[in-house]
């Protein structure tokens, strides 16, 4: 079958590889009918997260056929339509049962990489490095998903995939971070990033009562998108973000402040370089101008809610400020399984409409050039959902 593999650093490559078959009871095999590129494989693409080994195949966000189960699986038969959760849980250890899908202790396989990197062993994750179990990934004709009695998310019939493949991730990511903003009455939200991420967070914080939600990057045409969807929007390279927040909330700073760009943030000046110099070097993980603003930014007793993934070590954080203010923090990665029923629904009453983000459909075999536009974003490219069974139109 063909999938698109990491071979280094800004290499992927459309390739035969072998077919995936059921290892475990609890497994099942998935024809990939729609899989997007996520911010999250920028960082795998670029080189910057750890753990990848060349011909390792990418992909966390996707959906299709269930065409074989694992003779443990009593909830999907062959033919069910289902969209795969990136992160992998087990549904029955300490975390799972309290819902914190995303820190599974039973579904990584290679504890010990992370372990090393993070002191602790993560989850497993959809195609995500061998930090996070190694497993092949989505962005695939085929994909065994393991755990499929628990995460696979049945679609019903005439839904088109477009709809609801982002609830493989980056729908539940966006509501979730905004839950972690606390929204109450009145309350103005910063977003930092206009990406996809920013994009499902915006909405989700308007669903959830937010009065404002200030959209910040520097990308018009993604600010665009934010202002259609109900948000103010900023510019960051016409002014200074800190000054725009004070004025725009009578000298107070937003209420929350959510970022949703991470450990690659763009910055300037000094601070930018020394980050840029660290990160190569690999002293300092991850580049944080965003989260360094944010604290600078948010009001007094406010909170900051990081979506935008960080791998490792920051540098040069106000903490002095962060504690001075008394602002909390919450982050972390996406508990899927926790949040995909209910924006489902939201779906279907036509609350949320996740597909307008879709700016790039195309085959699987152009995944190299999908891959360069998405990392620069040109061609107003926002959002790339490739399409396995397709070949390009003449
Ligand atoms: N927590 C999770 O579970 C989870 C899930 C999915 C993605 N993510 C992470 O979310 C982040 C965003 O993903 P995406 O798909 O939207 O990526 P993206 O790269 O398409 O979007 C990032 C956006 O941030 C903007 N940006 C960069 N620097 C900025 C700055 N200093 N100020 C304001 N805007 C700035 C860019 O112009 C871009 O529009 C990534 O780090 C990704 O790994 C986290
Ligand atoms: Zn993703
Ligand atoms: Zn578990």
């Amino acid at each position: 079958m063909k999938a698109v593999c990491w071979r280094g650093t800004r290499d992927v490559r459309v390739e035969d590889v072998a077919e995936p078959k059921i290892i475990n009871p609890r497994d099942i095999v998935v024809r990939v009918t729609s899989t997007a590129i996520c911010g999250s494989d920028l960082h795998l693409y670029n080189n910057v997260f750890p753990g990848m080994t060349s011909g390792d195949i990418l992909g966390h966000e996707c959906m299709g056929e269930v065409v074989e189960v694992g003779p443990s699986v009593e909830s999907l038969r062959a033919g069910d339509r289902v969209v795969i959760p990136c992160t992998i849980a087990c549904g029955g250890c300490f975390y799972c049962k309290q819902g914190q899908y995303s820190a599974c202790d039973n579904s990584n396989p290679n504890p010990s990489s992370s372990s090393q990197i993070l002191g602790y062993p993560c989850c497993g994750m959809m195609g995500y490095s061998s930090v996070t179990g190694a497993y092949a990934g989505g962005q695939a004709e085929y994909v065994r998903v393991p755990f499929g009695d628990v995460g696979p998310l049945k679609i019903p019939d005439g839904i088109p995939d477009e709809k609801v493949l982002f609830l493989s991730d980056i729908l539940p990511t966006g509501w979730m971070g905004a839950l972690n903003c606390a929204v109450q009455p009145g309350d103005v939200v910063a977003v930092w990033g206009a990406g996809p991420v920013g994009q499902m967070a915006i909405r989700s914080l308007l669903l959830q009562g937010a009065e404002r939600v200030i959209a910040i990057d520097r990308l018009d045409d993604r600010l665009e998108v934010a202002a259609r969807a109900g948000a103010e929007t900023f510019n960051a390279s016409e002014g200074q973000v800190y000054e725009f927040l004070l004025e725009a909330t009578g000298g107070r700073g937003p209420d929350a402040c959510l970022d949703a760009v991470g450990m690659e943030a763009d910055g300037h000046g000094l601070m930018d370089a020394a980050d840029r110099v660290k990160q190569t070097l690999g002293v300092e993980t991850d580049r944080p101008p965003v989260l360094r603003e944010a604290i600078r930014c948010v009001r007094k007793g406010g909170t900051i809610s990081l979506l935008g993934v960080y791998a490792g070590l920051v540098d040069s954080l106000p903490m002095g400020v962060a504690f001075n203010k008394g602002v909390t923090f919450r982050m972390g990665q996406v508990r899927v399984q926790a949040f995909h029923h209910l924006l489902l629904s939201l779906i279907m009453q036509d609350l949320l409409r996740p597909e307008e983000i879709i700016s790039h459909t195309a085959p699987l075999s152009d995944a190299s050039e999908m891959y360069k536009l998405f990392l620069k974003k040109a061609d107003r490219c926002l959002k790339v959902v490739l399409k396995p069974g397709q070949t390009r139109a003449a």
